[in-house]
């Protein structure tokens, strides 16, 4: 029911001739099933036996499964609002209800390859509201070639399942004229591309266009002959689900396919070409700081946005002003989220958007998540002596009335056993884990080469943030060069460096940065130099070629792997 100009619509015959095929193929495919998509702008525009053909289709409407395209077989990154999506798809609702057509499948596919992946989030919204659509599938994700890497994914509660490539297109029409000749096409079946797709992936979804069942029919030969070809080399035994319960088969059997793993439209030549052009992909950050908390990142943070070409990203209220983008849940509202923190930077190449995230430290999932969408990207990290670290923690939860860090010492929490509370438990990880240096640097570096990653000593930063934002400022290669000996200044009430303003005035970070607090008691400390006396050698630490002082520091962090994981 879809013309364009390369396609002609199905007439009496063919219609006929698929229904017939359908009923050959449930011979080889148990309860094989057409899935007919509809764009119902093009209803009854054709030649008498085209519409006719129409006609025979929504007469036997039962025999099929359907699953509704756009209406007027528009790509949908083409509309930036999701009302003007909402209002094609009701007309295209409207159409199915008219004749007949199921509405209630939960399958829904996007004309010419747009708006599944890279996601175009509107289209989801607009899919949910209209369709209640539980399931897709796509061939770009993530990405076309090599088609034996495409995988599935979860966004939105939709369920994105990879789609096959068959070898037949909008022009591949007639037999003899098939590209390479007709024995390419047979070839692929007869042992070739199209039957190896069938063995090596236990679902194969395949979907070609309209003109490939009028004209030569080539789609109804292609897949008759590939149930056969199947059938007489080999012991498959071939079976059509419908649509949701394919669906939850395939992650079923592919559980770790659920998370998806964004990337740059940009990166990948089709994905920019089905790309909403109000989308750029310059709102994405060229640097993150990491982390871990406690050491420094928010004197960091503020010493970076004096730089007048480094922009941050605009606060989140719901985070706490970070982003948490890359560990948490965040991540799966997806990039056009992420990238609505950032503004459109006046002079790409000069300007450095960035975002402090103190948790992405630690986290399991950031390293590999950022380096799949801003795999050039910088990461600094700071780090302190760890259990310095873990004391700043425990020192921020007793001035945020945690009770548990009210009731028990340092000590006390840091060498909790086994036994202890959940609680204490719980606040113990929060001192040790983010601690555990080497282990996430060894994790950002599996994903980030060691020239992208900076390592700034914390105490440094503390004493002499001057001379750490040099070394930031040409790690970074950012212009111009910001004189920071001239920008800070030490004010002796907040016993730390701030920022110079205006007539000597000065501007600090907050009352809970830089805390009033004992210094660490003789039983904290007697820990301090365990861990010290165990220091290790962190074999990524030697790569990374900062400042010297740092690979000590990071040394000592594998005495707190074992000190932590013993406790
Ligand atoms: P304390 O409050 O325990 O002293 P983060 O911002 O990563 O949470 O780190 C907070 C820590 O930054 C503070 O911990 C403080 O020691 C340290 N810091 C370093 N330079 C600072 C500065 N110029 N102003 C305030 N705190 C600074």
């Amino acid at each position: 029911m879809r013309k364009s100009l390369h396609s002609t619509l199905l007439n009496t015959r063919a219609g006929k001739a698929l229904l017939d095929t359908q009923n050959l193929l449930r011979a080889q495919i148990t309860n094989f099933t057409f899935n007919l998509g509809f764009s119902g702008k093009f209803y009854h525009t054709g030649t008498i036996e085209e519409d006719e053909g129409d006609d025979l289709l929504l007469g036997s409407v039962d025999e099929f499964w359907w699953f509704p395209h756009m209406w007027s077989h528009m790509q949908p990154h083409l509309f930036h609002n999701e009302s003007s999506l909402v209002e094609q798809m009701i007309l295209n609702k409207k159409f199915a209800l008219e004749h007949g057509i199921p509405t209630d499948m939960g399958y829904a596919v996007a004309p010419h390859h747009s708006g599944v992946y890279p996601v175009h989030v509107q289209l989801y919204d607009a899919w949910k509201k209209v369709w209640n659509i539980k399931i897709t599938s796509t061939e770009e994700y993530p990405h076309l070639k090599p088609a034996r890497y495409r995988r599935g994914f979860i966004h939105k509660n939709i369920m994105v399942l990879p789609r096959q490539t068959c070898g037949l297109f909008t022009h591949t029409i007639f037999y003899k004229e098939y590209p390479g000749g007709p024995k390419e096409l047979n070839k692929s079946i007869q042992g070739g591309e199209l039957f190896f797709t069938v063995v090596l992936n236990p679902i194969s979804i395949f979907m070609t266009h309209l003109s490939n069942y009028g004209n030569d029919r080539l789609g109804l030969y292609t897949f008759v002959n590939l149930a056969n070809f199947v059938q007489s080399w080999t012991h498959l035994k071939l079976q059509t689900l419908p649509p949701v319960q394919l669906a939850l088969k395939y992650f079923e059997l592919f559980p770790e396919q659920k998370d998806p793993l964004w990337q740059n439209p940009c990166d990948d030549k089709r994905h920019r070409d089905i790309w909403s052009k109000e989308k750029t992909c310059d709102r994405l950050p060229k640097f993150l700081v990491i982390g871990p908390q406690k050491t420094g990142t928010t004197a960091l943070y503020l010493f970076l946005i004096m730089h007048p070409s480094i922009i941050s990203n605009s606060p989140s209220p719901k985070t706490f002003e970070e982003v948490q983008f890359f560990n948490r849940n965040n991540y799966h509202r997806g990039i056009d989220w992420y990238m609505d923190f950032f503004p459109a930077p006046s002079n790409v190449t000069t300007d450095f958007l960035f975002e402090k995230s103190a948790n992405y430290f630690h986290s399991e999932e950031a390293p590999k998540r950022a380096a799949s969408l801003i795999p050039k990207a910088k990461i600094i990290t700071i780090l302190i002596d760890p259990s310095d670290r873990a004391y700043s923690w425990y020192q921020h939860q007793r001035s945020h009335k945690d009770p548990v860090a009210l009731k028990f010492t340092f000590y006390q929490v840091i060498t909790a056993g086994y036994h202890a509370s959940a609680e204490l438990k719980a606040l113990q990880k929060k001192c040790l884990v983010p601690g555990w240096y080497a282990t996430h640097i060894e994790r950002w570096l599996t994903y980030f080469p060691p020239y992208q990653l900076l390592i700034i000593d914390g105490q440094q930063l503390r004493n002499d943030p001057a001379i750490v934002m040099d070394e930031v400022q040409k790690f970074l290669g950012v212009t111009p060069h910001y004189n920071y000996s001239e920008a800070l200044t030490f004010d002796s009430h907040k016993g730390f460096w701030c920022q110079l303003l205006e007539e000597g005035k000065t501007k600090c970070l907050g009352k809970s940065k830089g805390r009033k607090y004992p210094p660490m008691d003789s039983e904290g400390f007697s820990v301090k130099l365990l861990q010290r006396s165990q220091c290790g050698t962190v074999k990524a630490s030697t790569q990374i070629g900062t400042t010297p002082s740092i690979v000590a520091e990071t040394g000592a962090t594998k005495s707190e792997i074992a000190l932590g994981k013993s406790f």
